[in-house]
């Protein structure tokens, strides 16, 4: 049962438009999925109305053969097919593809940099900017090519006048040897305050209001540790299947696509303490903290504290589903997982008993992302003579999507009841909270690297120490047997096992289909 409270508390402000510094972005992986769904509708989104940098330019490389004209037209229909897109009208387009231009070239060939180089200074003396921002949306493989190239030609160095900054997408490495080596390998060229390694979690609205709620309201925070939470868990759950990206996922996985980023981000915020300014230093500080402090899990600790999972045929919203073995490019007998849950533990002294579960899968039965910080119960069960045993414990919930807002379930008296009690719940939305469209997450951080602002980026030692934090499953995954895959029907809540892991706790993930929903 639930009652709706609405929190309006401010009138609303002007908020100061965000514009990045003129730059010329070369997106690496022009061609490449990220580009058409996420990038292109990002970057038109920033160059409409008020947000326009001036003397901004998109050059895209790929190693298809074709004019700018062609090129244009691809990311048209990307722009106006892309669930991110704002408002697509003409007008903004042409003036926005009017700067948009395509490179033709192959980054396994050292012949394409001085070629790249000249392309650049061209555009410069036709009035582009002096400024550069690498985009690497490439498979790690070609990340040594592409930088040993830039490198090489001079492209990299910041100097009076002018900067050069890179950003580098995810996955960055696919353990902690090699996120190591690309790490000395980036450094080789550009020194740490140029580097922007991307987790979009990080850009959403929502994730960063984590830090707001807590740090922002004396109310959580005293409650915000071990004496008064039983236990967390974060759910990044998704219908989408590996839609045409079956290669890149056959060699990742659930664990490696988005526990070892972005449900680590989701954790490390929930988690962290306070950092002494919002600069990015001290704010990456205090999240590194956390990282090691989480207890990295031991071979034998990985069957009970971790859950794989691989999703067979199913249905979701009414229609039928294939199983991830019958999706196209995906091996017949691939025990790639499609679903993860690891039971962590933070060794600090603000979470000591304190689990943090989180999960993150394909095919589920519905979109959700979420964080529940789940309250200890009333030491003294003072209703216990009502109809029912136990009071529910509170609940407050970050819902970071799909309907973005805050919820904190409460016990409150049944009316005419002889102190009967039921649970209700006190809901903020964003939507209704506020007038102004948010941004997507990847317009959000390219503006911040486009600014020099790397408090959102993923420091050096921050991604090693989600892989410290990783690899140990993974190899212990390697070696072990693969549980009998698949083990959840497309459409459902997850592999039984995953239930199983938080019942022996005592505890429970958040159905995805709650009764009463
Ligand atoms: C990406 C993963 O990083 O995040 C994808 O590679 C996943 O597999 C996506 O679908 C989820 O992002 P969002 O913003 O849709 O939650």
């Amino acid at each position: 049962m639930s009652a709706t409270t609405d929190v309006i508390s401010e009138k609303p402000v002007d908020t100061p438009i965000r514009k990045g510094e003129s730059c010329i972005l070369v997106i690496f992986g022009a061609s490449g999925d990220l580009t058409r769904r996420k990038l292109m509708s990002a970057l038109y989104n920033m160059s409409c109305g008020a947000t326009k940098t001036e003397r901004f330019e998109v050059l895209g490389i790929g190693r298809t053969k074709m004019t700018d004209e062609v090129f244009r037209v691809a990311m048209r229909e990307a722009t106006i097919s892309s669930k991110e897109t704002r408002e697509f009208n003409e007008s903004d387009w042409k003036d926005f593809s009017e700067r948009l231009f395509y490179f033709e070239g192959d980054p396994t060939d050292e012949a394409m940099f001085p070629r790249l180089a000249g392309r650049l200074k061209d555009m410069r003396s036709s009035g582009a900017s002096a400024n550069s921002l690498f985009y690497l949306s490439t498979p790690p493989s070609l990340a040594p090519a592409i930088l040993h190239g830039i490198g090489g030609v001079g492209l990299t160095a910041s100097e009076e006048g002018r900067w050069s900054r890179v950003i580098v997408e995810k996955p960055f490495g696919r353990d902690l040897a090699s996120a190591k080596a690309l790490n000395s390998l980036v450094h080789e060229v550009f020194e740490e305050s140029q580097i922007y390694r991307i987790d979009h979690y990080l850009g959403k609205e929502t994730v960063q209001n984590i830090l707001v709620f807590r740090f922002g309201n004396s109310l959580f925070e005293p409650i915000w540790n071990r004496n008064y939470i039983d236990f967390v868990s974060i759910t990044a759950a998704e219908t989408l299947g590996v839609e045409n990206r079956a290669s890149f996922y056959e060699e990742t996985g659930a664990l490696r696509d988005m526990i070892a980023n972005h449900l680590l981000q989701l954790l490390t915020l929930t988690a962290m303490e306070p950092p002494i300014s919002f600069d990015a230093d001290a704010v990456r500080e205090q999240k590194v903290q956390l990282l090691k402090s989480i207890r990295p899990m031991k071979a034998e600790d990985v069957a009970q504290r971790t859950v794989r999972g691989q999703y067979g045929e199913g249905v979701i919203n009414g229609k039928k589903v294939q199983a991830y073995r019958d999706e196209p490019g995906v091996k017949k007998d691939s025990n790639i997982e499609t679903y993860a849950a690891v039971e962590f533990h933070v060794d600090n002294w603000r979470w000591e008993g304190v689990p943090f579960y989180v999960r993150a899968g394909k095919r589920l039965g519905r979109p959700l992302t979420e964080i529940t910080i789940h309250l200890k119960r009333t030491p003294h069960a003072l209703f216990s003579r009502t109809k029912r045993k136990h009071v529910d414990p509170n609940v407050i919930t970050i819902r970071i999507q799909p309907t973005e807002g805050i919820s904190m379930s409460f016990e409150a008296k049944r009316v005419r009841s002889h102190m009967e009690t039921r649970t209700v719940t006190m809901d903020f939305s964003y939507s209704s909270n506020n007038t102004e469209v948010a941004q997507t997450a990847y317009e959000a951080l390219i503006l911040d690297a486009m600014q020099g602002d790397a408090t959102l980026f993923t420091r050096k030692d921050e991604v090693e120490a989600e892989w410290q934090l990783i690899t140990p499953i993974e190899e212990a995954w390697q070696k072990g047997p693969p549980p009998k895959l698949p083990n959840y029907a497309a459409g459902s809540d997850g592999p039984a096992a995953a239930d199983e892991m938080l019942a022996r706790n005592g505890h429970h993930w958040h159905k995805l289909f709650p009764q009463g929903e």
